[in-house]
């Protein structure tokens, strides 16, 4: 592959966030449509992996939030990705938190943002998928759910059991992600009583549809990093009293190690990127302590090179995704990762 992103870098950055994002995927999907993308970037590395009954290409996903609505399956595929999660979805579209909401800090190779789950909502998102030649060869398409920010907190379980309904003939498998710092009140739902409420439910509309449909699809759990490891053991023990197939770690974080004094270090919203990388090693750490190999890990979070990822198999990680590391890095960023497995 010609890295060509550091000449690229410097037109993009000197976009706002939200119009680099939209005007590099209008070029990317036009690249994609004309067969260049594939030429420009090369073949895949195919390193299968196989975990919880799914067949990865390779072990470096594509994490949520990047691609809301699936509209970009295909450009992302041919980047090189093992596996792409594509949402947070919500039920009904919703537009998200006014903007200004995404920012980059690069000094620190970090974004924050407050995007709020902009989506179109569920149901658009299927049908892209389903039209995504990606999925039609069989790729892996994890589909996350979340709640609408109008849905009360105590009826969270509802938006997610009806989006699991939905997405469950199309999904390969479904993440519900609680760890949003962006939706109120959402990340409450790590707590014991919630959770339980949550998991619950999820469980039953799953060994439903599992019965219904005759095909049982994994279930993911994506985690905050800001949960101490007496939290993460009650998690755990839920994890596996639910039958969830695996966990995703981490999500944004809401501190701000390692960014304070830095222009729009104050912004509110989920810190990504460098910064966060040992919060989320430690929460791997931990988690792994106390699940002992009984359900897998998904390393993201902080990801900006091969050797990040290292340390991430070495906290406990069986699979990465990457999400800001491919704003710094580029898509070279996901060779680099896909190699540093052995
Ligand atoms: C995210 N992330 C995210 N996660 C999720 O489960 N649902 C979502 O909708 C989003 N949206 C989102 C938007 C933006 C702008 C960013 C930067 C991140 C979190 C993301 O998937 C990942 O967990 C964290 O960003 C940490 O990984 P990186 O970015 O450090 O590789």
């Amino acid at each position: 592959m010609i890295n060509t992103y550091p000449l690229v870098r410097p037109l993009l950055f000197s976009m706002d966030p939200e119009e680099a994002h939209d005007f590099s995927f209008a070029q990317l999907d036009r690249l994609e449509r004309c067969g260049l993308l594939k030429a420009l970037i090369g073949k895949p590395i195919i390193k299968p992996v196989e975990l919880c009954g799914l067949r990865f290409r390779n072990p470096v996903g594509l994490a949520a939030g990047l691609d809301k609505d699936g509209k970009h399956i295909d450009a992302l595929a041919s980047l090189g990705f093992g596996f792409l999660e594509i949402g947070t979805v919500t039920p009904l579209p919703q537009p998200g938190n006014p903007k200004p909401r995404m920012f980059r800090l690069p000094s620190a190779n970090a974004l924050i943002n407050r995007m709020g789950f902009n989506n179109d909502g569920v149901d658009a998102c299927i049908e892209r998928v389903k039209r995504s030649r990606f999925y039609q060869e069989g790729g892996v398409i994890g589909l996350n759910i979340g709640k609408n920010a109008s849905t009360p907190i105590e009826d969270a379980a509802n938006d997610y059991v009806t989006c699991m309904r939905k997405v469950y003939p199309v999904a390969s498998y479904i993440t519900a992600n609680i760890s949003s710092p962006n939706t109120k009140n959402l990340r409450d739902l790590q707590g014991e009583t919630m959770l339980r409420q949550l998991l619950q439910a999820l469980h039953q509309t799953r060994e439903d549809l599992s019965n219904q449909l005759g095909v049982r699809k994994p279930l993911f759990l994506k985690i905050a990093p800001d949960l101490e490891a007496a939290d993460l053991k009650l998690i755990a023990d839920l994890l596996i009293e639910f039958e969830i197939d695996a966990v995703i770690a981490t999500n944004t974080t809401i501190a701000r190690t390692g960014v304070e004094g830095l222009e729009h270090s104050h912004e509110t919203g989920g810190l990504s990127g460098l910064p966060v990388l040992a919060r989320s090693n430690q929460t791997i750490y931990d988690l792994f302590q106390v699940l002992h190999n009984r359900i897998p890990i998904i390393g993201v979070g902080g990801i900006l090179s091969g050797e990040n990822v290292k340390q991430k198999l070495d906290a406990g990680a069986s699979l990465v995704q990457i999400y800001t590391g491919l704003i710094y890095q580029g898509p070279k960023l996901i060779t680099d990762c896909v190699r540093a497995f052995p």
